[in-house]
């Protein structure tokens, strides 16, 4: 994890209020749309405003990331030669089925910046895993190329594709989750749980945030401003995880210092891998400025 993910928000693109209000939040990451939230007919509008706006706009400490069409349809690699230059963090890839599929999408921009100078591997990719095969190839394709930096979860489509559906629990969405953290954990790369959906549940929407904390993701993409901090809470280390992972690091160093490899913290084991879960929760809670 070299930047915080916690919070992903969709802004659609070609909508320049939603945009204006979106830079003055306080999600990590903005990802202006150009899928699934564009209307058919507004597709070249939706590309000339993120491409210009991408380019002119301060996001500040906010990652840029662009969601593009599939190379399948007749929009994907026109978003690619306009967005690619106008220099984002990152792109969102959806429909990704194989390692094929990655390779394409990263050849392309490796074209492009090379033909525009720019460093190269530079934009990365995240995926949206949201089809059975990408799923099931997500270990692969999570590993394919050192541009990939994420996995996002797509249960929607790939509900459509298991002919399942979606409970408030997501028990039936277990495999795939787990599946999609072990994956970017084997691939060094982070797991970004689905927005949502449902703006007016927000208790629904911080009982997802935690339970995709448990599992291990990094963050949650979100599609209303007022998901935001619920997000942003459930995946930054409280005051007491903080007083805790120091407590248990100092009492780790004390044992090791007698020549103990295990003790005892408010009676809970602590051994080596406890010291490392410690130092993680201490770095995210730096990065997330609550704790130096
Ligand atoms: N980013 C930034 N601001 C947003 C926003 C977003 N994703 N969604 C809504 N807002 C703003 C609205 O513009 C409005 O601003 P205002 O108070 O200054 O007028 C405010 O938040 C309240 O919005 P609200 O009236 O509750 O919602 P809405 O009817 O305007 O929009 C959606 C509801 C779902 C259409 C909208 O949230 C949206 O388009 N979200 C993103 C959808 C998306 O990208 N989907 C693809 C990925 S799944
Ligand atoms: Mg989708």
């Amino acid at each position: 994890m070299e930047k915080l993910r916690r919070s992903m928000l969709f802004v659609p693109g070609g909508n320049e209020k939603i945009f204006s209000k979106a830079l003055g939040l306080d999600a990590d990451a903005l990802i202006l749309d150009l899928e699934d939230a564009v209307a058919l007919e507004r597709k070249e509008e939706a590309r000339d405003f993120v491409e210009k706006r991408l380019g002119e706009t301060d996001f500040g400490h906010k990652e840029k990331v662009v969601r593009i069409n599939p190379l399948e349809s007749p929009f994907g690699y026109p978003d690619l030669c306009a967005v690619v230059p106008a220099r984002p963090d990152a792109l969102v890839v959806p429909k990704v089925n194989s390692v094929r599929d990655v390779w394409l999408v990263d050849g392309i921009v490796t074209q492009i910046e090379r033909a525009r100078r720019m460093p190269e591997g530079g934009i990365k990719l995240i995926l949206l895993i949201e089809t059975v095969l990408s799923v099931l190839n997500a270990v692969d394709i999570a590993s394919c190329t050192p541009r990939v930096s994420g996995l996002l979860f797509g249960p929607a489509d790939l509900t459509l594709e298991t002919r399942g559906s979606i409970t408030a629990e997501r028990q039936e969405l277990n495999y795939a989750m787990s599946r999609i953290v072990m994956a970017a954990r084997a691939a060094g790369v982070d797991a970004i749980d689905q927005p949502h959906l449902d703006v007016r549940d927000a208790e629904g929407n911080v009982r997802a945030a935690r339970q995709a904390r448990d599992f291990g993701f990094d963050g949650k993409a979100c599609i209303h401003p007022s998901q935001i901090a619920a997000i942003n809470q459930a995946f930054t280390p409280s005051k007491e995880d903080i007083e805790f992972s120091r407590r248990v690091i100092k009492a780790f160093r004390q044992a090791s210092a007698e020549g103990k490899g295990a003790v005892q913290v408010d009676g809970k084991l602590v051994e080596i891998l406890h010291v490392q879960m410690a130092e993680r929760v201490l770095k995210i809670a730096a990065m997330a400025g609550v704790c130096d």
